[in-house]
């Protein structure tokens, strides 16, 4: 817990005095009738308590002297509910464990909320997630300045006032989560590792006839199995011209003998994603025009991934690939013309429609700006990108030879930054053509 109290703090230095910050938690979402889908909390929540429950707000408020204080509404003790939903951990236990200063009642919470607001000058919250909570705020602002209003009507030497001012909080919590600590990076390390060897797994037992879903079964298995508490996403197991389809997820269709399989899947470890793509022949062995389009593919990620050095630019991962991506068409005849001309027309876009990659954390497509002042911002160390070139030659392609139809491949790998280069997380994955094809049992 002290890893919270720490990233609590950190962001505490960052927010003006006489402040108040306010974060929800993730709410349970019914799936059917009064069926749920398993609860995860939300992210930025999670990262500033580590508290797992839903119903939740957490607050820093901050004063005059810059003194903090972390108050937590939460679930109080419900014995009836706890015999059906398990046990809360309760106001007590909100400062036992998680170091709150302070733990309420959720129940009480529009009582409450209104007197922490009362004489604070600013409001932090995250604008635009959800119009319910920003509602909520604005009632409590409401309420505080009605109730500031008589206040000073019946004490007139007292100066009181409610807070005149709102700051997103997003941006100063996600610049933050963009850099990763020793604590978070164990984490990604073991998320990519057990998601890693699950690939490994899923090479080895694929075979003809196998449905789709029968593969994402053994990776959904090996990753509970190995600790993780769920998926980072919903995998995409992709059979021949499925692959071509860049978030195919349905997942239902036969594996066919002479067709690629392309399976994108990460697990969620602690709360921190894996996102693992490989691609590899269902029956063991690439043909001559899978292997070229393979190699293709692979030759841009290992010069992308070489490119992930503090300093280094993030579009330099794109262009590095596209000029090798669009060449190597060139070559195989699948483009004509001049590579710097297909690169600035994008022509390449019918075979390559995504980016380089993105940030990985505790999302899969993880927080954390781009750009700084509109100029791409410079790998650091600590930050975690994946890197994922992909050819998709539809079989509804018509310009190109029928002998291309239905490949479709992407190589994705999850990439820290070192203090002097990089670290592939998910390394384990074999991904050399011998490698894969000495895979198979
Ligand atoms: N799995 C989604 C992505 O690769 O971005
Ligand atoms: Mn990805
Ligand atoms: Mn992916």
């Amino acid at each position: 817990m002290e890893e919270f109290s720490k990233r609590r703090a950190a962001l505490a230095n960052q927010l003006q005095n006489n402040s108040v910050s306010i974060l929800f938690s993730a709410q349970l979402q019914i799936r059917n009738g009064d069926a749920e889908y398993p609860f995860r909390q939300q992210s930025d929540f999670y990262y500033l308590s580590g508290f797992p429950e839903p119903e939740a707000v957490l607050v820093l408020s901050k004063d005059d002297k810059g003194d903090l204080l972390f108050i937590l509404f939460n679930r109080t003790h419900d014995l009836e509910a706890e015999v059906w939903t398990g046990k809360r951990v309760g106001q007590e236990g909100a400062c036992k464990e998680y170091n709150a200063d302070e733990s309420h009642d959720i129940q009480q919470i529009d009582n409450i909320m209104p007197q922490i607001l009362a004489n604070k000058a600013i409001i932090y919250q995250v604008m635009g997630r959800c119009t319910e909570q920003d509602q909520k705020i604005q009632i409590w602002l409401e309420t505080a300045k009605k109730r500031l209003a008589t206040k000073q009507r019946s004490e007139l030497n007292k100066i009181v006032s409610a807070p005149d001012t709102i700051i997103d909080l997003a941006p100063i919590i996600h610049e933050m989560r963009l850099f990763k600590s020793i604590e978070e990076i164990n984490n990604m390390r073991k998320a990519a590792e057990i998601s890693a060897q699950a690939h490994l797994k899923l090479m080895q037992q694929c075979k003809p006839g196998l449905f789709e879903y029968q593969l994402e079964a053994i990776f959904n298995a090996h990753c509970l199995d190995q600790g993780c508490r769920g998926l980072a996403y919903n995998s995409i197991v992709a059979g021949g011209n499925n692959s071509c389809t860049l978030h195919y997820t349905s997942n239902d269709q036969k594996l066919m003998v002479g067709d690629l399989v392309l399976v994108d899947a990460g697990g969620e470890y602690n709360n921190y994603a894996a996102d693992i793509t490989r691609t590899y022949p269902i029956n063991g062995k690439f043909t001559q025009e899978q292997k070229q389009i393979y190699n293709l593919v692979l030759q841009a990620q290992l010069a992308g991934i070489e490119q992930v050095r503090p300093g280094n630019l993030w579009d330099s991962v794109q262009n590095i690939m596209l000029e090798i991506i669009v060449k190597g068409l060139v070559e195989l005849d699948i483009m004509r013309g001049k590579v710097k001309d297909l690169i600035h027309e994008q022509a390449y876009k019918q075979f390559y429609m995504h980016s380089s990659g993105h940030w990985l954390g505790m999302d899969v497509h993880d927080v954390g700006r781009y750009k700084t002042q509109g100029n791409w911002r410079p790998f650091e160390p600590g930050m975690v990108l994946t890197v994922e070139p992909g050819i998709y030659i539809s079989k509804y392609n018509s310009k190109v030879d029928p002998k291309w139809h239905g490949i479709g491949v992407r190589i994705e790998d999850d990439i820290l930054v070192t203090n002097d280069g990089h670290e592939v997380l998910s390394a384990s994955a074999p991904k050399k053509v011998a490698e894969i094809e000495s895979a198979r049992n």
